[in-house]
């Protein structure tokens, strides 16, 4: 510990994340060099506990086979557990139908689903489509196309000093193009500023303009409680690998009329009622969005995490991680020349916490943290224009789960402390971040 940085007393917490630490075997391992690991890389993707790991294991070990083609009693077996995943995952973000929840490969692949096939459907040269300046490239690129495509155009609304969203711009916009605005598009929860956006107040502006919301919530679903109803948003998207699931998964969730209305991105098996040499017909939902055969095991996996969510208490996770990022706010400010990007206040935001250092390097501070055995993230984390508004070019960033604790978070403020002293010490000079 620093002798200059001064730690707060412990924090209480509603969950003991020392007790869920043993759920996940990654944990139990040390990290190069024999150090305890240190994992606060959850924004890019989160570890496992052994339930999830073990559903799947048993899914191949005991009934595996291909859902909704063989009529023996293997294939109905796997077929039952595939549709009461997608039933467990619409009950984990209250939606009315399990037809409303199409499983896909993420969240990128859920957007660009909605960019192709409603996208191309709707929009036309003219239109103009909102998004944050704060977005994911998953939430950028796949509208980029579809302009090129279709003439529409790209607007982003600017992001003010405190990591929000100008609402004064968005009144703006809002007045002098509610006739031209298709759709808005928007996080969350920003993956860089952890700011958390007022998702049902934006779905109702978006409507009051009939335009379609869709709400990234790839670094929400994860971490708060999800009540797509109570959002009623049109699309809604997130990935299995954030919330203690496999990779290669994830959901779209989209209103039963607009999935209705909407052609089919993939073709291929399972999404069609019958094919001829003239045509097809599609399937109904959610099969027609459904092509090819779906991730199988990683659905009942993600159901698995869900579960496993659901138990710990997701009110509870949130509350934990904004402690942790009190905590680190309180301990990362300390230290000189080091500036918090988002929200000062920790109750505005998620589990994140990115920061760059004056005359230091994100990827340095990665490097010099990961001998420590404390893994965080380095770079643009895939939202270079929210950098550039930034006026940096790459930020380090600290994203928490269940599972981290205060003291975890205390090693990190050390480290970058040490690495601070280190170089205004007169260490080897290093590139600038900015
Ligand atoms: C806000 C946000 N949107 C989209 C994505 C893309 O998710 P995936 O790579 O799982 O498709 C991420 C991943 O970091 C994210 O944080």
């Amino acid at each position: 510990m620093h002798n200059s940085m001064t730690f707060p007393t412990p924090l209480s917490t509603q969950l003991d994340p020392h007790q869920l630490r043993i759920d996940f075997p990654i944990l139990q391992t040390t990290a190069q060099g024999g150090m305890p690991l240190v994992y606060l890389d959850n924004g890019a993707s989160t570890q496992r506990p052994q339930m999830v790991l073990d559903s799947m294991n048993d899914c191949y070990s005991r009934y595996y086979s291909n859902v909704h083609r063989g009529i023996h009693s293997l294939s109905e077996t796997s077929t039952h557990a595939f549709e009461q995943a997608r039933q467990t995952l619409a009950d984990f973000i209250h939606a009315a139908s399990a037809k409303e929840v199409i499983f896909t490969a993420g969240t990128t692949a859920g957007i660009n689903t909605v960019a192709r096939s409603w996208g191309d459907q709707n929009l036309r040269s003219g239109d103009m489509i909102v998004l944050t300046m704060a977005e994911h490239h998953a939430n950028i690129v796949p509208w980029q196309q579809l302009a090129t495509r279709t003439g529409c155009e790209l607007v982003f609304l600017p992001i003010d000093r405190q990591g929000h969203v100008d609402a004064e711009q968005m009144d703006l916009l809002w007045q002098r193009h509610a006739e031209r605005i298709k759709l808005f598009a928007f996080t969350a929860v920003s993956n860089v500023l952890g700011t958390i956006n007022p998702v049902q107040r934006w779905v109702q502006r978006a409507h009051q303009i009939d335009a379609i919301a869709l709400v990234d919530a790839a670094q929400a679903a994860p971490h708060m409680t999800i009540d797509i109803q109570a959002w009623d948003a049109d699309f809604v998207v997130f990935s299995g690998h954030k919330m203690c699931g496999p990779t290669g998964i994830g959901i779209l969730y989209g209103r039963e009329a607009l999935l209705e209305a909407m052609p089919p991105f993939l073709g291929g098996g399972a999404m069609i009622r019958s094919v001829t040499t003239q045509g097809f017909t599609s399937a109904d939902l959610p099969e027609k969005f459904e092509a090819g055969t779906p991730p199988i095991v990683e659905a009942i996996g993600l159901a698995t995490a869900a579960n496993y969510l659901s138990q710990v208490g997701l009110p509870a996770i949130h509350a934990h991680e904004q402690q942790l990022t009190q905590l680190a706010h309180e301990l990362l400010t300390q230290i000189p020349g080091l500036r918090l990007l988002g929200p000062e206040e920790p109750t505005e935001k998620g589990g994140i916490v990115s920061f760059v250092i004056a005359g230091l390097h994100p990827h340095d501070i990665s490097q010099w943290l990961d001998m420590d055995g404390i893994a965080v993230r380095a770079g643009h984390h895939c939202a270079m224009p929210l950098h550039q508004s930034l006026e940096i070019s790459a930020s380090t960033r600290a994203s928490f789960y269940l599972y981290n604790t205060a003291e975890e978070i205390e090693k990190l403020a050390t480290g970058v402390q040490r690495l601070q002293t280190k170089v205004t010490g007169g260490g080897r000079r290093r590139r600038s971040a900015t």
